[in-house]
This record gives C-alpha cells, sequence and structure tokens, in this order.
C-alpha cells in the first residue's frame, strides 16, 4: 500500500478523495493544517505528500520531507508557482492535475462579472431586507463591451468563448498565442487601453507578478472591471485600492488575493483579522471576493481526485507520470520525460 498524507484538507476534498484513494490501495492521512516549515514534521514516513494551492512548499520544507522519505509531491491543483520545483529536483518528484475543468474556472470568473456589473451582490442582500427599492443598482450591458483576456491557455479560450455568447468583442494577450484558435491577439499596452472588461488567466510567473500595477490601471479605461480568477500576485491590491478610490477601476472581482494563504479557507468570521488591505477591500461596494472557489464544482472535484491518485499510483507503480513538472521543463523548455519516463 502507498502511504499518502494530504495537507489543508476540507470535507470536500475527504469526499472525493478517500473513496478514490480506496479503490486504488492508497493508504489516505488527512490533515487540516497546511504544509509549511512548522508543519512538515507531520509528514515523516510517507512516501507521497498530496499539497494544495496554499501549502508552502519552499526548499527547507522539500528537503525535510527528502529526509522524511517523501520520494513524491501530488499537487492537487494546476498551479505549482507554491513549490520550489528547483529545490526539489534531483530530489522529489512532483506530479500535478494540469486541467480538471476550465470551464468551471471560467464560468465563475463570468458569475463574478455578470454579479459585479449588475450589481446583483448589491440587491440580494437589499431584498433579504425587504428593500426592493433599485437607486444605485444601474449596471451596463456586456453586449458590445470589449474583454481583454490576459493569457489563453484552457481557461482564458472557455472565458473567450462565453464573452463570445455575450456578444462581447474579445481582445487577447499572450507572449505564447495560438494562431489558429480565431482570437484576435494585441499586445498587453492595447490590451489595458481598450478593454471594458479586464480578465486574467495566465499564469503567476516573475514576468506576471503585479501585472496590474499602478503604471498599467493609469493606461486603462476609466470604470474597467478586472476579473482576477488566476493567482493573487498577478494584482498589486494597494494600486488596486488607489485606482478604485480616484474611479479609474469601476469593479474588481477577486477570487484570488495575493495574501491569501493566511485567510482563505478558513472561518475567521470571530477573529480580528490584521490584513488591512483585504479590509479595505472588503468596505468597498465594487469589490467582489470569493474565497479560491472558481475550482469548486462537483465535475472539478471529481476530476481533481481522479487523476491525482492515478498520478500517484502510476508514479509508484510504472514509475511514469504525464503529470510531472520540473524547473527544466518550465524554465529550460527541455523536456527529458520521453528519454528517462521521469523528469530525473
Ligand atoms: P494554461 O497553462 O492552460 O494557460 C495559461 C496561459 O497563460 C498560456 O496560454 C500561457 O502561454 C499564458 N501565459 C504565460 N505567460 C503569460 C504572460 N506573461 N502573459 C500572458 N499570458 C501568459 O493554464 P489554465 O489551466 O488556463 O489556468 C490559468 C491559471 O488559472 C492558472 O495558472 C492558475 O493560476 C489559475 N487557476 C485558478 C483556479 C481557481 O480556482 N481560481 C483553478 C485553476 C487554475
Amino acid at each position: 500500500m502507498i502511504k499518502a498524507i494530504m495537507f489543508d484538507t476540507r470535507q470536500y476534498d475527504k469526499e472525493f478523495f478517500v473513496g478514490e484513494c480506496e479503490k486504488n490501495s492508497v493508504k489516505l492521512k488527512t490533515i487540516e493544517a497546511k504544509l509549511n516549515e512548522d508543519t512538515v514534521e507531520l509528514a515523516k514516513g510517507y512516501e507521497c505528500v498530496i499539497v494544495f494551492v496554499n501549502d508552502d512548499v519552499n526548499g527547507t520544507v522539500i528537503e525535510r520531507l527528502a529526509e522524511g522519505g517523501t520520494k513524491l509531491i501530488a499537487l492537487r491543483c494546476a498551479g505549482y508557482n507554491n513549490v520550489d520545483v528547483k529545490a526539489a529536483f534531483g530530489k522529489i518528484h512532483i506530479v500535478r492535475v494540469p486541467a480538471y475543468s476550465p470551464e468551471a474556472v471560467a464560468e465563475h470568473a463570468m458569475a463574478l462579472l455578470l454579479t459585479s456589473v449588475r450589481k446583483i451582490h448589491k440587491s440580494f442582500i437589499r431584498t433579504r431586507d425587504f428593500n426592493f427599492t433599485l437607486n444605485g443598482l444601474v449596471g451596463f450591458n456586456l453586449h458590445g463591451k470589449t474583454a481583454g483576456v490576459v493569457g489563453t491557455g484552457k481557461i482564458g479560450k472557455r472565458f473567450i468563448d462565453i464573452c463570445r455568447g455575450f456578444g462581447m468583442r474579445v481582445i487577447a494577450y499572450d507572449p505564447f498565442p495560438d494562431t489558429s484558435a480565431g482570437i484576435e491577439y494585441v499586445t498587453l499596452d492595447s490590451l489595458f487601453r481598450e478593454s471594458d472588461v479586464i480578465s486574467l488567466h495566465c499564469p503567476l510567473t516573475k514576468d506576471t507578478k503585479h501585472l496590474i500595477n499602478e503604471r498599467s490601471i493609469g493606461t486603462m479605461k476609466d470604470g474597467v472591471v478586472i476579473v482576477n480568477t488566476s493567482r493573487g500576485a498577478l494584482i498589486e491590491s494597494e494600486a488596486l485600492i488607489e485606482g478604485i478610490k480616484k474611479k479609474k477601476i469601476g469593479g474588481a472581482c477577486l477570487d484570488v488575493y495575493e495574501e491569501e494563504s493566511d485567510l482563505f479557507f478558513e472561518d475567521l468570521s470571530g477573529e480580528i483579522v490584521e490584513d488591512d488591505v483585504m479590509a479595505r477591500l472588503l468596505t468597498l461596494p465594487n469589490v467582489i471576493v470569493t474565497s479560491h472557489q472558481g475550482f469548486l464544482t462537483d465535475e472539478a472535484l471529481s476530476n481533481i481526485a481522479s487523476v491525482t491518485v492515478r498520478n500517484i499510483v502510476r508514479f509508484f507503480g510504472e514509475g511514469v507520470t504525464e503529470n510531472e513538472i520540473c524547473y527544466l521543463c518550465e524554465n529550460v523548455g527541455e523536456c527529458r520525460k520521453d528519454r528517462k519516463k521521469r523528469c530525473f
């Protein structure tokens, strides 16, 4: 039996993972704590560690996992900016779930956008209080507006399809454009200048960190609505707040937040939250925050569990997995998987 420990486990994870592990002879231990330098000891003796977006898999954590006998880190998500892939190279293999339901995230992005532009978040609260007035609820049509999509991978493309269904003009920026997809690509500067709505669907890298900053916000249309379902650090939060205060930004829809690891997935309703930036964002009537729930559908959770467990079983059973990642694949563009079946 393969011994695996899953960090940052929630009830909905258990519902999908426990059965999948039982079917595949994986002995699963679930814990609620996030993986970090303080909790890494709990993984001692587990050959596989299953992690999520806010586990901190830095170089020290990797070192200690390797000392404790861990051979595989299985990410139950697509993004891996929270893992020091370079530190792991040669020590611990890393697998991920590259796509589990791009539709889930794209639909959530549109749900946030519609909520924002039609002020559903305000009317929902009003009508609960038997306040049926309409003052302050005037929105705008998406039809005929321009959506700027940053990153045209799996999720970006689904979002583009949805926007087109609404009769929007879509422009996009991607350093690796898919020329066969019938997408109108423009420069990032043009996208910022021309879009009524900007939706971020690119990964977090050193090039994309704080892509939305004081300078880029300054070039945008007045009243632009920004949607971020990718990674929080794509947006410099203080610059976003300033842009909203100056009425440059008409709405911000955030499913992710730069400092989310201290907040998201926890019930802090009885606590004094120390994050003043989030506290300020939540006071603004045109900011909508969801706590990284773009992926949270039955379909996506089921795919995440089955692909993660299949990655684990194939790695330990057949010594191969198509979903391995390493820093060479990412930075050097040199993939060794074909030759050696594993990244190292
Ligand atoms: P993908 O890998 O299919 O597409 C990413 C696209 O971004 C690629 O076309 C790539 O060329 C492009 N890109 C790379 N560097 C860029 C840059 N500097 N500027 C603009 N585009 C750039 O990834 P996928 O599946 O579409 O996911 C996109 C992002 O969504 C992920 O990186 C992840 O951060 C986020 N995500 C969020 C979830 C949520 O629950 N909110 C769930 C799953 C993913």
